[in-house]
């Protein structure tokens, strides 16, 4: 056949051929043996088949359902005449480059994900050891915080933290040195955000509340609301330290408080019964506790205001010598002397249904006034007061521990339950005929009818009945 192109090239085209077998891939630098099975067409190109006619070294493979393998050469005439079949690199190659690009382009995606995820995960190790690296238990810290050297107490370490410029906790070196010397020991309760563990450190008991990583915010909150300048006091429970720790997967919240082991005043009840004295100790304590919350101590070495939101008897905590402090500070709002505003901004409801003072309930409260939030809480200090003196065993009788409205309401009750019962009836708990009888319990329960009036205003301030029950004892 003779097909003359241009002057210089001819192309001969010729089918053929099967895939490589495996053996024989290896041969030739990457060209693969090809067994030729049928030289099929043989020929010289048209020369409008020819892409780039200008050219002499670019061909153009004719597209047929038969493969095909072309050449060049610079033969005019017979172009094809002296063709050797023999090693190929034709059709197989047409679809080889193609499947190995994408086999590649997969190993080096599978290969760089690989790499990122190594990365990551090596990043996060080390930056977590890194971070544990600025606290070895004993180093700086130990030398510059005389607490940390071995001897000290908790109790040493509460009076370093109330006098002097420590009155607003620890430094936060300190108190992160501190709950990694912790080991905890059990879980001691279970609340809306986390567990909390008795843990011990050098040997005394710690309260150990671990929030989960969702809970962050709470956890915050918590923690900045404890070292609130000028709060400590032996009502309030002792904050110790707060920590988060990555563990490389997940961020641990501590909380670390001192440790109360008759538990909330709920366990307390739940399990025993007071005399009036103890009684009346207990509402002393807990009603001056939220006095020094509520008061604004004035100056460059005072304390705002602060509003706890959430008081019950699942958040007070009885020590040992059976007065009480308040704890769980975690929905406390401070107040904002110069605006009379608080210092977050506040959601209608927030807390415990069961608490919930009717303005609370009904949305009526005035968000934008700190006192109504102090009012809100007298009222729950009303219910806890009732919860104290229905346990109070005079001459062998007391009632049995019951929860506010526990006659009323489901053990979960909802809003609108309680809005119901609060704001719509106007119902607050019974007080028991045998209580008029005992001028303790009668005394009390007139301190909280005045506690849980239905007019925030007519309530008295924690202040009040803190000093009424003092002249009571
Ligand atoms: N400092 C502490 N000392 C001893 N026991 C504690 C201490 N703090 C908490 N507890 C125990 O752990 C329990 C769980 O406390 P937590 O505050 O997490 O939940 P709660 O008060 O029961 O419910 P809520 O989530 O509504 O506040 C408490 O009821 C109490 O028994
Ligand atoms: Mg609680």
């Amino acid at each position: 056949m003779r097909v003359p192109l241009s002057s210089s090239i001819s192309i001969y085209l010729f089918g053929f051929i099967e895939s490589p077998s495996p053996s024989t891939r290896s041969l030739a630098g990457g060209l693969y043996p090809r067994q030729i099975r049928s030289p099929g067409i043989c020929s010289c190109l048209e020369q409008t088949e020819v892409s780039l006619k200008h050219d002499p070294y670019w061909c153009w493979q004719k597209n047929t359902n038969e493969p095909q393998w072309m050449d060049c050469c610079k033969e005019p005439d017979f172009c094809n005449k002296d063709i050797v079949f023999g090693y190929a690199q034709a059709q197989e190659e047409e679809k080889w480059p193609e499947q190995m690009s994408i086999i590649t382009a997969l190993c080096v995606m599978i290969v760089l994900l690989a790499v990122a995820g190594a990365l990551i995960f090596y990043g996060r190790r080390k930056r977590n050891s890194g971070a544990r690296q600025i606290l070895p238990e004993d180093s700086v810290c130990g030398a510059s915080y005389p607490i940390l050297n071995g001897h000290t107490t908790i109790q040493d370490f509460i009076e370093m933290t109330t006098s002097g410029s420590g009155s607003a906790g620890l430094p936060l070196l300190v108190q992160r040195s501190i709950a990694r010397q912790i080991q905890l020991v059990e879980v001691i309760g279970k609340g809306r955000f986390g567990e909390v563990w008795r843990g011990r450190w050098r040997g005394e008991n710690v309260a150990v509340k671990i929030f989960s990583s969702r809970e962050e915010c709470s956890w915050f909150r918590e923690a900045e609301i404890y070292q609130t300048i000028m709060l400590r006091h032996e009502n309030i429970l002792g904050f110790i330290a707060a920590d988060n720790k990555d563990n490389g997967t997940w961020t641990q919240l501590w909380l670390v408080t001192d440790y109360h082991e008759n538990g909330s005043l709920f366990d307390f009840l739940t399990a025993r019964y007071v005399d009036p004295d103890t009684m009346l100790e207990m509402a002393y304590s807990i009603a001056t506790g939220l006095a020094h919350l509520h008061m604004d101590i004035v100056g460059t070495r005072g304390k705002p205001a602060i509003a706890h939101r959430d008081l019950k008897s699942k958040n007070i905590l009885v020590k040992s010598n059976l007065t009480c402090c308040i704890g769980d500070l975690g929905l406390a709002v401070r107040h904002i002397v110069a605006t009379d505003t608080v210092d977050i901004p506040s959601t209608h409801r927030v807390g415990t249904k069961r608490y919930m003072a009717p303005e609370v309930l009904d949305e009526t409260i005035n968000l934008y006034q700190f006192d109504s939030f102090k009012r809100a809480d007298v009222y729950a200090l009303g219910l806890v007061l009732w919860e104290i003196a229905r346990r109070c065993n005079v001459d062998g009788i007391y009632d049995e521990y019951q929860l506010p409205f526990y006659d009323v309401v489901q053990p979960d009750p909802t809003i609108e339950e309680m809005r119901r019962v609060v704001c719509e009836d106007q119902q607050r708990p019974s007080i028991p005929s045998r209580w008029v009888a005992c001028s303790t319990l009668n005394a009390i329960s007139k301190v909280m009818k005045e506690c849980w009036y239905q007019h925030p205003a007519a309530r008295l301030s924690a202040l009040r009945i803190k000093k009424t029950l003092a002249n009571l004892r």
